[in-house]
């Protein structure tokens, strides 16, 4: 940490990009009406007003809000230009889209505001982590601290951590997490080493969080041929702890402890298959909810949403668990399945000794007893025990399917909506509701 430099804080005034003509509130404002038309835009899901989204960055519960940020750009529906959007719900539900939160200080020589975390202070004073990316040096961590009360403004603390202070050479080093652990908070950054991708650990070395100290590699990657890990974050689970990788397009969960600096883990199994980048909201007590990116790229005037907020749980036997959060029923609509619309929401049980095969909306979900292999249209899971039940979401063009009470799941998404109608033959004790959107 370099004093002179922490001193430094960077209002954030003008988000005026140099070389951009538009504001990039503006610039997004101007696509909204478009991306609010597009019938394959989902609604339940969470995404940006307008524009390209990918990660979910520092979600965190504060003075009665969930705030999530996320990786945007507000000049395209392609990625570049990254800054942090913003928004806030009371319910995980429904949000309240706000500035955008963070943009790249040019006259710093920042080209881009990478992904990140927020953490709490021991005092409870929220603090942003986000790599920063310029054009003619090598990434650096960089944090903010809020400018005002309601969090729409932030200071930034430039050239926080660098990897010259600490005399590491890691390779794409980026993404720093930051959580507590027996009352000491640690940052985590992903990246590579000898070309496997590993996570660094660090503790803090003051109690405002803007200084750290390299305590080594808290985790390589066990296969040889991943050179490199995005977005590491950890979740307290019981008692226990579950690191979250995200490795070649799928977050990946290891499930254990730290032992003198190092993550030794007893479980290892993929979540939410087809999201990527995933974060799970800080300060939310012994809740540890998960959201990951769903990624897409052929729309106009919008692309990117997150996938349904879920809770996480663990297996005796150490894997993660996710059921979308108790708040989305506040969206259901008593319907039939003659009734039955999109976005819509189906419960079932099921006999695991025979396949399956559901339509829904144009998405496909089958299942084969033999390999115990549930598939949707682009992703499968292999289920540890025979299929029992399933929780279905359908939203637009977007796909959640949770399988015995979360052990299996599965995001998927179409290139645009699909044609009406449900074929739900095989599912027996069925439930439906019609989801009332909860965004236009
Ligand atoms: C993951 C990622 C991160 C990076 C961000 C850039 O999708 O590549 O590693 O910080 O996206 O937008």
């Amino acid at each position: 940490m370099v004093l002179e430099v922490a001193a430094a804080l960077v209002a954030l005034g003008n988000l005026t990009m140099k070389g951009q003509e538009q504001d990039p509130n503006q610039s997004v404002a101007s696509r909204v009406a478009e991306a609010k038309a597009d019938p394959s835009r989902p609604t339940v899901h969470f995404s940006a007003p307008a524009q390209w989204m990918n990660d979910p960055n520092g979600p965190f519960f504060y003075d009665g809000w969930y705030h999530v940020f996320y990786q945007h750009n507000p000049f395209g529906e392609r990625w570049g230009h990254m800054h942090w959007g913003h928004a806030r719900s009371k319910d995980l539900v429904h949000w309240e889209d706000l500035p955008i939160a963070i943009a790249p200080s040019l006259d710093l020589g920042e080209e881009h505001v990478f992904s990140g975390s927020t953490a709490l202070t021991k005092d409870g004073k929220p603090v942003i982590f986000y790599t920063s990316i310029g054009p003619n040096r090598e990434p650096e961590q960089w944090a903010a601290t809020p400018a005002n009360s309601d969090l729409t403004k932030w200071s930034k603390h430039p050239h926080m951590l660098t990897q010259k202070e600490n005399g590491t050479n890691v390779a794409e080093w980026r993404d720093p997490f930051v959580f507590w652990d027996g009352g000491k908070a640690y940052l985590v950054t992903g990246g590579g080493r000898m070309g496997r991708g590993t996570v660094e650990l660090y503790t803090a070395a003051s109690d405002d969080l803007l200084s750290w100290k390299h305590l080594g590699v808290l985790f390589t990657y066990p296969d040889s041929d991943v050179g490199n890990i995005e977005c590491p974050n950890m979740a307290h689970i019981g008692k226990e702890w579950v690191l979250m990788v995200s490795v070649k397009g799928k977050v990946e969960a290891f499930t254990g402890s730290i032992k003198d600096g190092k993550f030794v883990y007893r479980a290892r199994g993929a979540v939410a298959e087809g999201s990527y980048a995933s974060q799970v909201f800080q300060n939310t007590g012994s809740r540890q909810v998960y959201v990951g990116w769903m990624k897409t790229e052929n729309h106009k005037a919008w692309n990117g949403y997150l996938s349904l907020p879920s809770d996480m749980g663990l297996t005796k036997d150490g894997h993660v668990t996710l059921r979308p959060v108790k708040e989305l029923g506040s969206l259901r609509r008593a319907a039939t399945l003659a009734d039955l619309e999109n976005p819509a929401e189906i419960m079932g049980s099921v006999d695991g000794s025979k396949p399956l095969s559901l339509k829904l909306c144009g998405f496909t979900v089958s299942y084969d007893p033999v390999s115990r292999v549930l598939r949707t249209d682009h992703r499968t899971v292999w289920l540890r025990s025979p299929l029992r039940n399933l929780h279905l979401f359908v939203d637009a063009s977007a796909l959640d399917v949770y399988a015995n009470d979360g052990e299996g799941v599965l995001c998927d998404t179409l290139p645009e909506r699909g044609e009406t109608g449900y074929e739900l033959t095989g599912l027996g004790d069925v439930k439906t509701w019609n989801l009332a959107p909860e965004r236009g």
